[in-house]
């Protein structure tokens, strides 16, 4: 198993066992007026990450939590570890290298200075809106990867992860979660605002929008826009590689290596409109007047597709 890996697998069964023996009510903590978990972020990191310097040539993945991060994740860690084996010169991540847990937000405060360190190009995940950001991500103009899903999908997808991830607040009920949801009462903020933030960079040189529902369409084609944005040199047959290691079933059975017991909770279902399954007439109601509200005429509003994926 990679390093990699180990500092990913290790945190998350570390939060796991930490929250077994917490209050609920200790779960989360408020910083800048967002809620986090407090067993894999602190106030002390999110003020150290204030400093992080980003590079040109990182590769970001934004998304909000339940939207398929693990997933692109995956995609963007296997394309630029196979363009780099392919350029000869480039420093190689190799098992004993230092790695750094993927999410940006999570793990401790000296960890900004341990990635100043790592080489080149270095691929790095977010839950933040762009405003949270550290500003050398815009200033030095990273490329940023944001990936967006269904609102429906994304809430039910959070509701049966948060009841089953012991470091999240769970809830008794659909319509408690439910209603959690539409207040923004989320780890890492509402969904809406989320959109709402991201909206103000669609027309970023450096920002490239793709949907989950546009990758689970297509993922081949989903999966060549990706590496084109980001101008890794890679063959068809390679991009092919990254495709087939992709698919839902293939991280499924790899998740034991991946992931460890975490997999079991994050490979859930991996399709789209589950929400069918639990959202009832009141819920699809408010759910499309708060769309419309918050995002109607957005182009990221749009580009969700949300009469095609969301109506009843
Ligand atoms: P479901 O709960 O709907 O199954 P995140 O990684 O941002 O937490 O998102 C988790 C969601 O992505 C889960 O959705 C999970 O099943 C889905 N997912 C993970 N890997 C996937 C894959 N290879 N293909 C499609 N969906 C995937």
């Amino acid at each position: 198993m990679s390093k990699q890996r180990k500092t990913f697998i290790t945190l998350v069964e570390k939060a796991m066992a930490d929250a077994e023996e917490m209050a609920p009510e200790d779960l989360v903590f408020s910083y800048k007026g967002i809620l986090y978990p407090s067993t894999v972020c602190s106030p002390e990191a999110f003020k150290a990450l204030e400093s992080f310097e980003a590079r040109s040539d990182d590769v970001f993945l934004a998304g909000y939590p339940k939207s398929g991060t693990n997933w692109v994740g995956q995609i963007l860690t296997d394309l630029v570890a196979t363009s780099r084996k392919n350029n000869e010169g480039t420093r190689s991540l190799d098992d004993d290298e230092l790695e750094e847990f993927p999410y940006l937000e999570v793990g401790d405060a000296e960890k900004y200075q341990r990635m100043a360190d790592l080489p080149s190009r270095r691929v790095i995940f977010t839950h933040l809106t762009p405003q949270k950001l550290p500003a050398s991500v815009f200033m030095n103009k990273a490329k940023i990867l944001l990936l967006i899903r269904n609102p429906k999908d994304v809430a039910t997808s959070f509701y049966h992860f948060a009841n089953r991830l012991s470091p999240l607040p769970s809830y008794k009920t659909w319509g408690d979660f439910f209603t959690a949801f539409m207040n923004g009462e989320m780890v890492f903020g509402s969904y809406f605002d989320y959109i709402f933030e991201w909206n103000k960079h669609t027309d970023d040189a450096n920002v490239m929008t793709i949907t989950y529902e546009e990758l689970k369409e297509n993922r081949a084609l989903g999966v060549k826009r990706i590496s084109e944005f980001f101008e890794l040199q890679l063959t068809d047959e390679e991009i092919q590689g990254v495709v087939d290691r992709s698919s839902f079933q293939a991280m499924k059975e790899n998740s034991e290596k991946t992931h460890g017991a975490f997999g079991n909770v994050l490979f859930r279902k991996g399709g789209v409109s589950d929400w069918k399954n639990i959202f009832n007439e009141d819920d699809n109601q408010k759910m499309d007047a708060t769309f419309e509200e918050q995002l109607g005429g957005t182009k990221l509003g749009e580009k969700l597709k949300y009469k095609v994926y969301c109506k009843a």
